[in-house]
């Protein structure tokens, strides 16, 4: 009887252990560089209760348009967040800026994106937004409800809309009903040319804010709890009234949502899951911000030298697109 035979348990006790303890390094290792992204922190994917709040699989299409984008490869695809009720404001930006056809020789889609609304469905609502669906082709409907503090559901899904029935697309932007729009300075001048250049990737460009923090006052119409949000201040976002970006974003935007806990903050929501991904929001002053998330009064020239310009109610908005067509002559 040798020493091997009487220490033969142990040492394959050690063994074994040994290796398990390596096996679970390995593994832990594994798990959390899959889990990282690009991003400089790792993020932990959020509980499955709380995913599901803007997972598209918890939600269904109740008007969807599958074949907007087929055969196409569209420069821009407008995305515009409105109510389910809010037809003037989908037929003011349908008569403006909104126009497929605005620009010659440059494809520009345009979707609106609605919920439903509050309560037990009105029949009437639903009929006529089918009959407006049919005469439009331009509304997605999905069954959440349709409120302001589930914006960040709607944000949600457009992106997985992009990723799965718009990917071969170069652009989109994320817009306001009640916002002006600069299309042809957008397209002509801050994407494109769009024939000579080719698109870029990782792009998301709108009102930068970069000094962001949650606001801990109760009452405030942006107010976040630390369960929800525990860091002191935002990583930098774009306003959530007009923002554009490349559209391979939308998938990896959509990926890196299992990874940030939901928040009622649509813009400052995309911004957590930029941080994910390693993408920083893109600046674009001239002489000032191209995106002017206050109200500016209407001045022709002054109007055609940016992108958006915020505040506008149906008619105004029909009132100046109107004048607006003269710049390219007189500015
Ligand atoms: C968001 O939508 C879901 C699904 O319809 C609904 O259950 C929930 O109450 C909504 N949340 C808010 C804050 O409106």
């Amino acid at each position: 009887m040798g020493r091997g035979t009487f220490n033969g348990w142990p040492q394959r006790l050690v063994k074994c252990f040994v290796l398990l303890v390596l096996l679970t390094f390995i593994a832990g290792f594994f798990f959390n560089y899959i889990h990282r992204g690009s991003g400089s922190q790792s993020p932990h994917p959020v509980e499955r209760e709380l995913y599901e709040v803007i997972s598209p699989s918890t939600y269904k299409y109740v008007l969807n348009q599958p074949d907007k984008c087929k055969g196409k490869q569209p420069f821009l695809v407008l995305m515009v967040p409105v109510a389910p009720g809010d037809r003037s404001s989908r037929d003011a930006v349908r008569n403006t800026w909104g126009q497929e056809d605005s620009l010659p020789d440059v494809v520009i889609l345009r979707i609106f994106f609605l919920g439903l609304t509050a309560g037990k469905q009105d029949p009437r609502t639903q009929g006529d937004l089918e009959r407006e669906s049919r005469e439009h082709r331009d509304i997605v409907q999905m069954d959440f409800l349709d409120s302001y503090r589930n914006l960040t559901v709607k944000t949600m899904m457009m992106m997985n809309w992009l990723a799965t029935s718009c990917a071969g697309a170069s652009y989109a932007m994320k817009i306001d009903a009640d916002i002006f729009l600069n299309v042809r300075y957008l397209v002509d001048r801050l994407l494109g040319p769009p024939t000579s250049t080719a698109p870029r990737r990782s792009y998301i460009t709108g009102s930068v804010i970069s000094d962001g923090q949650p606001r801990r006052d109760r009452k405030s119409k942006w107010y976040i709890p630390e369960e929800v949000y525990l860091e002191t201040s935002y990583p930098p976002y774009v306003s959530g009234a007009g923002y554009v970006f490349s559209v391979d974003l939308a998938a990896r935007i959509s990926w890196a949502s299992r990874f940030v806990r939901p928040l009622p903050l649509e813009d400052v929501y995309v911004g957590l899951c930029l941080r994910v991904l390693g993408v920083r929001p893109a600046y674009t002053y001239s002489l000032r911000n191209l995106f002017e998330v206050r109200h500016l009064a209407y001045e022709r020239c002054l109007y055609s030298r940016l992108v958006i310009v915020n505040g506008f109610k149906p008619p105004q908005l029909l009132r100046i697109w109107h004048d607006f067509q003269k710049a390219p002559f007189t500015c």
